[in-house]
């Protein structure tokens, strides 16, 4: 019987060493077994039967494992977190350029990182919201016709894909009570994308992004507004800028202001280039109320402005078009 388990063993050893284990099974030892049965006495041939069995079975057991652990190595493991063609079959075949941040991407960080050194808080904005967020807690009055400027577009339940980023003051007011009541100041900026039903063409897409401020403290000023939103420019073009104001209406603020810059010599103006980069203002007393803020008692600013016109500045890009249209060609420009 002790041969038999020192086969089983030899076996064993050999099938997983192989990477063709079913042979094993045609190994002459195991014929060999067979032999031996006539020879035994008929008392012991019951037992070395069963013996002879077992090892056969537990010999098959051996073989499938190794047959499905030479299976699974021959499949390549998948790193979801390696760069992309190193999980292909065939790289040297494909581009090894790695994939970049959209230009949108990176810039909209540049913008919120300037703000944040300002001690705004970032909030990304929804991109999806209500009628009362869009426009009733904004002093739009219901049929307004301030509402058709925004050219919203609508779900079949009445939602509304916001058309800008003021959708969120409402919950920023909100959210920035309790820190005016405790003695301090609201500062924060939304930004994310925002979408108009707009005719696309090279200076208008229904889809941008914008990025909005909000400001309110006790002693919030229209001159605070101007210094930060022209620190603002500044930082972002990094060069001293000329910036005026003409008026414009909101009706979420009062009163409300668009603010331009003059187009820098070394992006290619000349002076009196005016290019109008935002609209703002001070706050209006009903938006306040409607985040249950006392008008009497606080002040704010605001300001929102979209973020493909900064940056087609900076790069002397010509067409809004070719931001969204995946084209491997302009963002190469980019990498
Ligand atoms: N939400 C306005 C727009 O998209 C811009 C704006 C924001 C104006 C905040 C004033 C204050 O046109």
């Amino acid at each position: 019987m002790t041969n038999i388990e020192d086969l089983r063993q030899t076996l064993f050893a050999r099938v997983s060493a192989t990477n063709e284990p079913r042979e094993i099974l045609k190994a002459a030892e195991l014929k060999q077994l067979y032999t031996v049965l006539p020879t035994l006495d008929p008392s012991e041939r019951g037992a070395y039967g069963k013996a002879v069995n077992e090892l056969k079975v537990t010999l098959e057991a051996a073989i499938v494992a190794r047959e499905n652990e030479l299976e699974d190595a021959t499949i390549e493991p998948l790193d979801v977190t390696a760069p992309w063609d190193v999980n292909s079959a065939l790289p040297a075949l494909l581009p090894t350029e790695q994939g970049t941040q959209h230009p949108l991407t990176r810039e909209l960080e540049n913008v919120i990182d300037i703000f944040t050194r300002m001690g705004f808080e970032a909030i990304e904005s929804r991109q999806i919201d209500d009628d009362e967020h869009m426009f009733g807690a904004l002093n739009f009055p219901a049929n307004h016709p301030a509402r058709d400027g925004y050219d919203t577009f609508r779900t079949e339940e009445g939602f509304i894909p916001p058309a800008h980023t003021s959708t969120m003051q409402n919950r920023i007011l909100k959210a920035g009570k309790a820190k005016l009541e405790a003695g301090g100041h609201i500062a924060a900026v939304s930004y994310g994308r925002v979408f108009r039903n707009e005719d696309v063409d090279a200076t208008h897409e229904h889809t941008f992004y914008q990025c909005e401020g909000v400001y309110v403290s006790e002693t919030a000023t229209l001159g605070e507004m101007l210094g930060t939103l022209q620190g603002f420019f500044e930082t972002y073009y990094g060069q001293k800028l000329k910036i005026k104001t003409q008026p414009g209406y909101f009706p979420f603020v009062e009163p409300g202001l668009e603010f331009a810059i003059e187009k820098p010599a070394a992006l290619g103006g000349k002076p009196g280039d005016w290019l109008e980069m935002l609209g703002c203002g001070m706050i209006h007393p009903n938006v306040l109320r409607s985040a249950d803020i006392d008008p009497e008692k606080y002040r704010g600013f605001a300001w929102g402005g979209g973020i493909e016109r900064l940056v087609m500045l900076k790069y002397g890009i010509e067409d809004l078009r070719h931001f969204e249209s995946g084209k491997l060609a302009f963002l190469r420009k980019f990498a």
